[in-house]
């Protein structure tokens, strides 16, 4: 057995070795061969669960002595032997407890309006707040057990602008404090414990004001939980030698050797990450590209130039000496600055200056025009406070590198790792609705350059080299990033030159420019003056004055004619329909319908129509998971505090649509406050503020509401109503029919959708003369109402009763009478004749006869 033991041991097998739980003070190793004696695994019982391991190797087997073994971990692989790692934050995690507490009077009070420590990302456990001017702390407790003496260690930063104090106790004592001003950088804080149960507080005091103060932990390890490790665990970020217990990212200039970083040898320097002293290269002498100019302000007519070398430098600048920095005339102001004979400043609100050379001052912006700000970012000696630049890696956690500045540019720094994405982000606020941002970039083919607004990516660019690029912005606050990310190849770049913001609420102005239509200025303003709906600028923008006859506008815009058939309310706000609607000849009564303008209509006063009625608008109409509310030209505001929705306008008509529903990703809403209402997956979209179209249709009338919120890039929602007369309808109801192309189709049958009936449209019946009287009834016909719905209107009219001898029958009796007579005695004479004749030649013809009867008598 021992021969066979040791021939498979030396032969050339691997083997993997579990361990199992420690029971009764003893431990056993299950050894599996890989690809050898029959890969039949075995069994080593009976070891000592105490045995110890330092950090940096792991528990293993000696098989030849059946005993255990510390074995060294591999290059770029590590322990800490036997303890706990605490770096992915996102879980609900049972191993620490945390709290915070808020000082009300003398008292800190636990739990009380405030956030504790919690999971920023996976990567980073960030302290909580509280409301502002208050004393805020949050505390994270562990109580690790250490069966061997360890340490505990925290990898730390403190974020932002940060006030406040960092404390870490061990069983009550205090062991570290931090009260230093804030950094970007990792802090690493090593506390060593003895052996048995601990109680460790993680505590962050602090005065909130409005800003940003918080520690931010990416990692918390409690060494000496555990005898000894099982096992290694490869590098997730960064390299380590043989038998390390971390792995380390060396900076740039440094390598890995034997755990710690190294610089590289006089001469020569390295890329960041380097592990091995091969990778640390000459430097090449510096040239020009390697240095580079900016200006000091302007003060007292002149400013310096200024020489420095590139930050990071990439090059052996031993002898060589930078140009001299010299004094210079200031030249230009930047734009919407003034020489103010010490230096340049921003000119005063409302005035403008488009010559900024020294001497010239700012100008005044009359009456009837405006002076918006712009931000102008040419000079670059510094990044400015208002821009934030980080640089990311791959594995998404922070690298050192971000933008530099190059004088008149910044560009991404020479040094990155690969993959690594570099940002520089700067938010604004404009006021301005036509306000804009611009900039001009150059890049390396390999990398690709996003700029983002409000996390919307509006340019990438893959391909091409560089160029300008400008965005319009919606008043509002805008955050725009601009981000480099890198290839896998080496000596990339992005760079930015100009950066200009227009339309900001702060800076200076470079131009007076007359007041938009709807708008007005009194002179030296920043923004006009909107003029309230119903009204207008004059021609000069100097004074707001009412729209004219048979025209409405809204809040700051130009009057517009109702369409044919419509009318201004009282107020000229908007276009609504007269009591009377009379078009193409037709007449409907509609007021009953509407209702007062901004009231609810009539019918839905009456108590069955309670929950049919919101406001001026009939609904809700369901249609799939779409709610509907529909006005009938009476808009108003939609009041519906529980629903996102997209725009404030006042509607026609409005609806509920699941978000998913709609096909508009960019849409900006205006987001709800309490995201775990019910209604949270659901917007509300204004589906008309114009009325834009009456007309008659075979059936009734039609109606149309446009200029809804955005549908589509291009198309907004527009409404459709088709009313159709119905005398079994009163109010009616809205149905939705259909909707294409961003319109929207209802059908509302209704007897206000009759027209009134006009001479034409009416049956008459008259009735027989009785007593010099005749009753007259008027029906409605199949598609007119009368006003007062009677259906019918009876009238009596006088008549004489007719004589027999007058009565046409009579008349015609006689006159065919006559025709007879004279017919029956013409054709009586007519025989009479004919008779006549023929008993005549029957007379002569009897005398002849006698005659010659006599003459042959005679003859005889
Ligand atoms: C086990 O024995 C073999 C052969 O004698 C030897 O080469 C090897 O180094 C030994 N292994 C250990 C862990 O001692
Ligand atoms: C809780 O905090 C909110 C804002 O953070 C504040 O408005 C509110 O008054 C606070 N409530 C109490 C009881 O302190
Ligand atoms: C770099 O400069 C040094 C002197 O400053 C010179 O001796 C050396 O030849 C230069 N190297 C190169 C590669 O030009
Ligand atoms: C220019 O501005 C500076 C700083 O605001 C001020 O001290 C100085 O008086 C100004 N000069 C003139 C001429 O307004
Ligand atoms: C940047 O923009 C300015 C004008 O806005 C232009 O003069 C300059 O040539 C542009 N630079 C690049 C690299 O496009
Ligand atoms: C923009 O941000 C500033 C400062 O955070 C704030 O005072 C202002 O009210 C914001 N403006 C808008 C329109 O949200
Ligand atoms: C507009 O301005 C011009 C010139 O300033 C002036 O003559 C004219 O009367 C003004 N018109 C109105 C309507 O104010
Ligand atoms: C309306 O009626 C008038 C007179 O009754 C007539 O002249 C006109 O053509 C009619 N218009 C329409 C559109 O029917
Ligand atoms: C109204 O309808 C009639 C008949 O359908 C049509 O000829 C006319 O063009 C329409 N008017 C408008 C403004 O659409
Ligand atoms: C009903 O209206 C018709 C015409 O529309 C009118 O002639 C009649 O007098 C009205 N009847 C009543 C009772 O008001």
């Amino acid at each position: 057995m021992v021969f066979i033991l040791l021939l498979y041991i030396s032969a050339a097998c691997e083997f993997s070795i579990d361990f199992s739980q420690c029971h009764e003070s003893t431990i056993a190793a299950l050894i599996t061969p890989k690809g050898c004696y029959g890969n039949k695994p075995w069994a080593i019982q009976n070891l000592p669960c105490d045995y110890e391991c330092p950090a940096g190797e792991r528990l293993d087997i000696n098989l030849n002595a059946s005993s255990l073994i510390c074995t060294p971990c591999q290059e770029n692989t590590y322990n800490i032997g036997g303890g706990i790692t605490i770096n992915s934050w996102s879980l609900h995690r049972h191993d620490f407890s945390s709290f915070c507490s808020v000082l009300i009077g003398k008292s800190w009070k636990k739990g009380a309006n405030c956030t504790t420590w919690h999971a920023s990302s996976d990567e980073i456990l960030i302290s909580g707040t509280t409301s502002i001017n208050n004393w805020y702390a949050a505390d994270l407790f562990l109580y690790p057990y250490l069966v061997k003496p360890g340490k505990v260690k925290l990898i730390y930063r403190r974020e932002v602008s940060g006030q406040g104090n960092f404390f870490i106790y061990i069983d009550n004592l205090l062991q570290y404090v931090d009260m230093e001003s804030p950094s970007y950088e990792w802090f690493t804080v090593d506390i060593p414990l003895d052996p048995g149960r601990h109680e460790i507080q993680i505590a962050f005091i602090n005065y909130v004001t409005d800003q940003i103060s918080e520690i931010v932990i990416k990692e918390i390890q409690i060494r000496g939980t555990e005898h000894a490790a099982y096992t290694c665990l490869p590098c997730a970020n960064g390299k380590s030698t043989k038998g390390a217990d971390e792995c380390l990212h060396c900076e740039m200039g440094s390598y890995l050797d034997d755990k710690i970083c190294k610089k590289c040898p006089y001469g020569t320097t390295s890329l960041p990450g380097s592990a091995d002293i091969l990778d640390c290269y000459k430097l090449k002498n510096c040239t020009v590209l390697d240095f580079h100019y900016y200006f000091s302000e302007c003060r007292y007519g002149m400013k310096t130039k200024f020489y420095e070398w590139n930050y990071p430098l990439m090059c052996n600048n031993e002898g060589i000496t930078l140009p001299n920095m010299y004094i210079m005339p200031c030249g230009n102001c930047p734009l919407g600055k003034f020489y103010n004979e010490t230096y340049c400043e921003y000119c005063e609100t409302g005035s403008f200056i488009v010559d900024s050379s020294p001497g010239k001052k700012c100008l005044e912006c009359p009456e009837g025009k405006y002076s918006p700000k712009m931000l102008a970012f040419t000079d670059w000696g510094v990044i400015p406070d208002q821009f934030n630049t980080w640089c990311m890696s791959v594995k998404n956690t922070i690298c050192s590198f971000g933008w530099e500045t190059r004088g008149t540019f910044i560009i991404t720094s020479p040094l990155y790792e690969r993959e690594s994405s570099i940002y520089i982000e700067t938010t604004f606020e404009f006021i301005e609705k036509d306000s804009y941002f611009s900039y001009n970039f150059t890049k390396t083919s390999g990398t690709n350059f996003i700029v983002y607004v409000d996390g919307i990516v509006k340019d990438s660019y893959q391909n091409q080299a560089g160029g300008l690029s400008q965005h319009s912005l919606s008043p509002g606050n805008h955050t725009i990033k601009w981000l480099c990310k890198h290839s896998i190849s080496s000596y990339e770049y992005c760079s930015l030159s100009e950066i200009l913001f227009h339309g900001t609420r702060h800076g200076g102005s470079a131009a007076c420019i007359p007041c938009k239509d709807g708008s007005i200025s009194k002179g030296n303003q920043q923004m006009c003056t909107a003029c309230n709906a119903g009204f207008t600028s004059n021609l000069n923008h100097t004074l707001c004055i009412p729209c004219p006859s048979g025209m409405v506008s809204k809040e700051s815009s130009k009057c517009s004619l109702c369409p044919p058939g419509t009318i201004p309310d009282s107020n000229s706000e908007f276009c609504t329909l007269p009591e009377l609607l009379v078009i193409n000849n037709k007449t409907f009564q509609i007021q009953k319908l509407r209702g007062k303008i901004g009231n609810p209509s009539d019918y839905c006063k009456e108590d069955r129509m309670l929950k049919y009625c919101y406001g001026t608008f009939f609904g809700p109409s369901l249609h799939k998971d779409s709610i509907f509310y529909i006005s009938f030209v009476n808009p108003s505001e939609i009041k519906m505090p529980n629903y996102a929705k997209v725009s404030n306008m006042n509607a026609y008509a409005f609806g509920i649509f699941p978000k998913n529903s709609l096909t508009l990703t960019e849409i900006e809403y205006l987001e709800l406050e309490d995201v775990c209402s019910e209604a949270h997956d659901k917007i509300l979209v204004n589906l008309g503020s114009e009325l834009s179209l009456v007309n008659t249709t075979n059936l009734g009338f039609m109606l149309e509401y446009s200029n809804g919120d955005c549908c589509d890039q291009n198309k907004k929602f527009t409404t459709k109503i088709e009313f159709i007369c119905d005398k079994y309808e009163k109010e009616g109801w809205p149905f939705f029919l259909h909707e294409t192309n961003c319109e929207i189709v209802f059908a509302w049958p209704t007897i206000h959708a009759c027209r009134m009936c006009s001479d034409e449209d009416l049956i008459i019946h008259k009735g027989e003369c009785k007593d010099g009287k005749r009753e007259i009834h008027y029906y409605e016909s199949e598609k007119c109402v009368f006003a007062n719905n009677t259906g019918f209107v009876k009238q009596v009219e006088k008549c004489e009763e007719e004589s027999v001898i007058m009565s046409w029958p009579f008349l015609v009796l006689v006159l065919v009478s006559v025709v007879l007579i004279i017919l029956v005695s013409v054709v009586s004479i007519w025989i009479f004749k004919v008779k006549h004749t023929i008993v005549l030649s029957q007379a002569k013809l009897s005398v002849r006869s006698s005659r010659a009867f006599e003459e042959i008598n005679s003859d005889r």
